[in-house]
């Protein structure tokens, strides 16, 4: 007789009551007009303020949506962490970390600051997502790069097509001087990897950052990762454990910018914040979380999302300490 077998959360409708709840309670707490979206990139700025969208999807692939969250937005920063694993996957992490840090940097994500080895601090910050790009398939052209990059994200989700904001490209490219500037120091320093064609690693950056999600298709990617790289959707593994303890050990350190000590202090679980206004996190044991509420704080978190992820950690015992 086949075994059932017991559910990640064993009583899921009742979280996902609370869930929604919780939803409610920061829809109606904060309003749409408290934060402002990023200014820098001008396709960013003009997205609607009011979207909110939430997905879960647990180890075991149970999955819920609230609102907003199959509404398509740029992956801006979200995609550090997934590229991460990717250099990692190639190269192993004493070779990849030849060329980048691990520890927070303690300053904004596009300070033009490196730490004492000339290397960018960590692969969550725009030096050391530049440098993960650089780690990437760096000998073959750039349309098969991209096209491995997309098709390892749609297995990631479970087979679920990634798209891509040409004209958030475009933007993202015309206002790029901070990440011009560091990726010219960079190969000053001569930190890259030999062979680096620098103005095509940026363009493969800035491609990176203007893949489009949503809350759903993350979600997926992210329980993949709190998973240890097998994804709940389709049982195949993708990235390997040790690349997911990598991930999740810096997202856990360095994902939210200049709050990621506050958040582990108060949220404690491995999270990555984007300014598109998204934030997913990645919960052992349990599954993965992502919210999509477009405005930001001061640090460049949705506000939305930061206030959610309070109230989450107050009703379930997710934080890990
Ligand atoms: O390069 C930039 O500044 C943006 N494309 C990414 C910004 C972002 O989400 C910040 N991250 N750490």
């Amino acid at each position: 007789r086949r075994k059932l077998r017991k559910l990640t959360i064993p009583d899921f409708q009742n979280f996902c009551e609370k869930v929604k709840e919780i939803y409610e309670s920061v829809k109606s707490a904060i309003s749409e007009s408290e934060g402002e979206t990023a200014a820098y990139i001008p396709q960013l700025s003009k997205v609607n303020k009011d979207l909110f969208g939430i997905s879960i999807c647990t180890l075991d692939g149970q999955r819920f949506d609230l609102g907003d969250a199959h509404e398509n937005f740029c992956i801006q920063s979200c995609i550090k962490p997934l590229i991460y694993g990717l250099a990692l996957e190639e190269h192993g992490e004493e070779i990849v970390h030849n060329h980048v840090g691990r520890e927070p940097s303690g300053v904004a994500f596009n300070s033009l600051s490196m730490n004492k080895k000339n290397l960018p601090h960590n692969p969550m910050i725009n030096a050391g997502a530049i440098m993960s790009c650089s780690l990437i398939k760096n000998s073959d052209p750039l349309h098969e790069r991209f096209d491995y990059l997309m098709n390892k994200l749609k297995e990631l989700s479970g087979n679920i097509s990634w798209g891509f904001n040409n004209s958030v490209y475009l933007s993202e490219k015309i206002t790029a001087d901070s990440n011009f500037c560091l990726a010219y120091l960079m190969r000053k320093n001569q930190v890259f990897p030999k062979n680096t064609r620098l103005e095509e690693t940026l363009d493969f950056y800035f491609q990176c950052c203007s893949i489009e999600t949503n809350c759903n298709k993350q979600s997926i990617a992210a329980a993949t990762i709190a998973n240890g790289g097998v994804c709940p959707l389709t049982g195949r593994q993708i990235f390997n454990s040790l690349t997911c303890r990598s991930i999740l050990s810096l997202m856990s350190s360095c994902g939210m910018y200049d709050y990621s000590g506050e958040w582990t202090f108060k949220i404690g679980i491995p999270a990555k914040s984007g300014v598109s206004g998204v934030i997913f996190s990645c919960i052992p044991g349990l599954g993965s979380i992502t919210v999509y509420a477009p405005p930001l704080d001061e640090i460049g978190n949705s506000v939305r999302g930061i206030e959610f992820f309070k109230q989450f950690v107050n009703a379930f015992t997710v934080h890990n300490f």
